[in-house]
């Protein structure tokens, strides 16, 4: 018990000496506003807190409140997350939205429960909620608590949910639960980091049963990617706009604009390049032009993009946008990778 007193004491106080400046926080340890909570904690889902921390301020600045998010437009939402990644997270996160403004008088709920009904909250967003937003007591495990949690009581990194979620329990006090939980995250942005940890500068050593540090730094698991092969279109007109088509509302980049693409194969190129397209490519002259790879988080995607140059009559049903524009449509890093690229062969 004196292990765990220490710490709640210890991460508490380089909480209030040391937090992160973070746009979503606010001074003075003062409670987060809830809306700010969400948007931001649905950001943080599997995105670092570099990259969210522009995105988010963008965002709030374009919807300052849920009512407002409430009444965009789906398209402008999934724009101004272009680059973020996960899109089904903008999704979620306006339909929720939605259902707070029409079910909830325009409040965002402050019970777990009701939280975790909504799209795209589950436990650790609903407890990150409650407890920065209104001041709850909730055990909250991100993938820092949790890396914090194996070190300090020696666990095993595959321990299960329940292990870690038990141990969590012991650690969390009742009280700033919050100031607890961001500290956590602070102090293993800072000391308590996934590779390289900072032990010999840890004032938690005395009472951290991590061994690993010592004798050699946590290797990074090789996670094998597979890898995925498209062939893709770049059409364009001779006044610089490009033809894109939209994905559907479900599935991966889901409402985002893209080129047109043949469909992903696993493992090599696709044997008909021409499926899945719905425009009359057979007949049109095409440049091929290099492969582009990108990393998505479980596999790599190599697309051998060609050009063709199109009269803008030639096709219907897709939208046409000038190159200098396509920062007002959504549109994935991939697609704005391809676009740079030829626009600039
Ligand atoms: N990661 C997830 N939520 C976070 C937060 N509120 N502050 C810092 N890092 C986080």
């Amino acid at each position: 018990m004196i292990k765990v007193k220490y710490i709640r004491k210890f991460i508490i106080h380089y909480y209030l000496k040391y937090k992160r400046e973070l746009p979503w926080r606010e001074e003075n340890n003062c409670l987060q506003k809830p809306y700010n909570t969400l948007v931001s904690e649905i950001m943080l889902q599997q995105t670092r807190v570099d990259k969210v921390k522009t995105f988010y301020k963008k965002f709030i600045k374009k919807w300052p409140n849920i009512t407002k998010l409430s009444n965009a437009d789906i398209s402008e939402v999934l724009t101004s997350w272009s680059g973020l990644g996960y899109y089904k997270r903008a999704i979620n996160l306006h339909s929720t939205a939605k259902i707070i403004v029409d079910k909830y008088n325009s409040a965002v709920p402050s019970d777990k429960k009701t939280l975790k009904t909504f799209p795209g909250i589950g436990e650790y967003t609903s407890s990150a909620i409650v407890s920065f937003a209104y001041g709850k007591h909730a055990i909250i495990i991100d993938t820092n608590i949790r890396r914090f949690i194996i070190r300090i009581f020696g666990l095993k990194d595959e321990s299960n949910e329940k292990k870690i979620f038990n141990y969590a329990k012991l650690l969390f006090p009742q009280k700033e639960t919050s100031s607890f939980a961001q500290g956590i995250m602070d102090f293993a942005s800072n000391i308590c980091t996934k590779i390289k940890p900072r032990c010999d500068a840890c004032k938690l050593e005395k009472y951290c049963d991590y061994t690993g540090s010592k004798k050699s730094f946590i290797k990074k698991k090789k996670i094998i990617k597979s890898k995925r092969y498209c062939y893709s279109y770049f059409c364009f007109t001779k006044k610089h706009r490009v033809l894109l088509i939209k994905r559907p509302l479900s599935g991966m980049l889901a409402g985002l604009y893209e080129v047109p693409t043949s469909i992903w194969c696993i493992d090599d190129w696709p044997d008909n390049r021409y499926e899945n397209i719905k425009l009359p490519i057979q007949n049109l002259k095409m440049v091929p032009l290099r492969i582009i790879k990108y990393q998505f988080s479980h596999f790599t995607l190599y697309t051998r993009v060609n050009i063709i140059e199109l009269s803008e009559k030639s096709f219907k049903n897709h939208i046409w946008i000038d190159k200098k524009k396509t920062t007002k449509f959504p549109i994935s890093s991939l697609t704005n990778k391809i676009i740079d690229y030829s626009f600039s062969r």
